[in-house]
C-alpha cells in the first residue's frame, strides 16, 4: 500500500504546489493544496476542465467545517455527523479561506471528508485542505485503481498514491445546505433514502438543468464504446441486432442469459446494486481496452445503490459513441 516515507513526500509535493493522485472511498481524486491558486490552475490545467467548474475540498475532520464555510445550518451539521467520514459532499457557503479558483466564482463551496485510510492519513499529515476532482482527463470515465489514473495522467501528476481498488466506486452524494431545504445536486455512495432518513423529510433531486451541480455534464460517464440500456427480457434480441450491423458487442448485466448469441463479449457480472457500483467505470474502461463498439447494459434498480449506477449509465448512454 503507501508507505510513511511515500506519505511524507506526497505532502512535501502538495506544499511545493504539486499534483498528488491519492485514492478515496468513491474514485481517485487528483489533489493540491486548496489554497495555491498556482497550483489550482495547474490542476485545472492537467484535467482540462474549463475554469468555471469548482471543486470539492477534502478535509481530514468535521471539526475544520466552520474553517472552511460559514453559516453552516442544522441539516449541514446533522448529515455530516452522520455521514462523514464518507461518501458525501455537501455544499456550503463559503468562507474567507476558500480561493476563487477553488469555486470557480461561486459563493459555496463542496465539502466532504473522505472514508478511506491513505486519504485520511495524507490529509492529516497535510493539515489543510485538499482540493480534488475525480483523477481522470475531463470527459473521461473516473477512475477507481491505480492503474486507471497512470493510465490516464500519467506525466502530468508528481506523484499517485496506491490505496488499490475503490471500495464504493461511484462519487459521492452531493447535497446542496446553502440553500433553506436541502437539495441533492448529485446521487451518489449515500442513498437519496438515506439522506432523507437522516434529515427526517424528504430531500428533492436536482441533478439536472441550470442550478445542478456545474459539470455533471452526460459525456463525463461515457466511455469511447456506445452504451445501450437494454431490459434483462430483450437482450437477446438487442445483441443479434447489434451483431447483425457487424458490430463487436459487450454485455455488462448481473443475470446473463444462458442462449446468448456467439461473439458477444460478457463482462464480468456484478452481483448486487453495491457491487454494480463498485464495478462500474472499471467495466467501461474494459470495454475501451477490448476495443467493442457497443456495451449492452442492464442497470440495476432505480432504489438504494443501484439510483447513482443508473444516473451514471443512463449519462453514459446518452453522452457516448464518439
Ligand atoms: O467522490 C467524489 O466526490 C470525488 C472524490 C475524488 O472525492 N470527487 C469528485 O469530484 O467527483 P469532481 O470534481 O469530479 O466532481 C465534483 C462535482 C462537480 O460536478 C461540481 O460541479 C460539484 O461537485 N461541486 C463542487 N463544488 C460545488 C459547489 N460549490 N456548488 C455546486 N456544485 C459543486
Ligand atoms: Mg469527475
Amino acid at each position: 500500500m503507501v508507505s510513511p516515507d511515500e506519505l511524507a513526500r506526497a505532502v512535501t509535493v502538495l506544499r511545493g504546489g504539486g499534483l498528488v493522485a491519492f485514492p478515496t472511498e468513491t474514485v481517485y481524486g487528483l489533489g493540491c493544496d486548496a489554497e495555491a491558486p498556482t497550483a489550482l490552475r495547474r490542476l485545472y490545467a492537467v484535467k482540462g476542465r474549463p475554469p468555471g467548474h469548482p471543486v470539492i475540498v477534502h478535509l481530514a475532520e468535521a471539526a475544520a467545517l466552520d474553517s472552511w464555510a460559514t453559516d453552516v445550518p442544522d441539516s449541514a451539521r446533522v448529515l455530516v455527523d452522520a455521514c462523514w467520514p464518507g461518501p458525501l459532499t455537501v455544499v456550503l457557503r463559503r468562507s474567507a479561506r476558500v480561493p476563487d479558483e477553488v469555486t470557480g466564482g461561486r459563493d459555496t463551496v463542496g465539502l466532504r471528508v473522505p472514508d478511506q485510510p491513505v486519504a485520511l492519513a495524507l490529509l492529516h499529515e497535510f493539515d489543510g485542505g485538499i482540493a480534488a476532482p475525480s483523477a481522470n482527463r475531463f470527459g473521461r470515465v473516473s477512475p477507481t485503481t491505480a492503474d486507471h489514473v497512470r493510465a490516464d495522467l500519467d506525466g502530468d501528476v508528481d506523484l499517485v498514491l496506491d490505496g488499490g481498488p475503490c471500495r464504493v466506486g461511484v462519487e459521492s452524494t452531493i447535497v446542496d445546505c446553502s440553500l433553506a431545504d436541502p437539495v441533492i445536486l448529485r446521487l451518489g455512495g449515500v442513498t437519496r433514502e438515506r439522506v432523507t432518513e437522516i434529515l427526517g423529510v424528504p430531500v428533492e433531486l436536482r441533478v439536472a438543468g441550470e442550478r445542478a451541480a456545474p459539470g455533471t455534464l452526460d459525456a463525463h460517464y461515457a466511455p469511447d464504446a456506445r452504451v445501450v440500456l437494454v431490459e434483462q427480457a430483450t437482450v437477446v434480441e438487442a445483441a443479434e441486432e447489434m451483431l447483425g450491423d457487424g458490430r463487436t458487442v459487450g454485455l455488462l448485466a448481473a443475470a446473463v442469459p444462458g442462449e446468448l448469441p456467439a461473439g458477444v463479449v460478457v463482462l464480468d457480472p456484478p452481483a448486487d446494486a453495491d457491487e454494480f457500483a463498485r464495478v462500474l467505470y472499471a467495466r467501461l474502461r474494459e470495454a475501451d481496452r477490448r476495443e467493442l463498439d457497443v456495451v449492452l447494459v442492464v442497470a440495476p434498480d432505480a432504489t438504494g445503490a443501484g439510483a447513482a449506477v443508473r444516473d451514471r449509465l443512463t449519462r453514459a448512454a446518452t453522452g457516448s459513441g464518439r
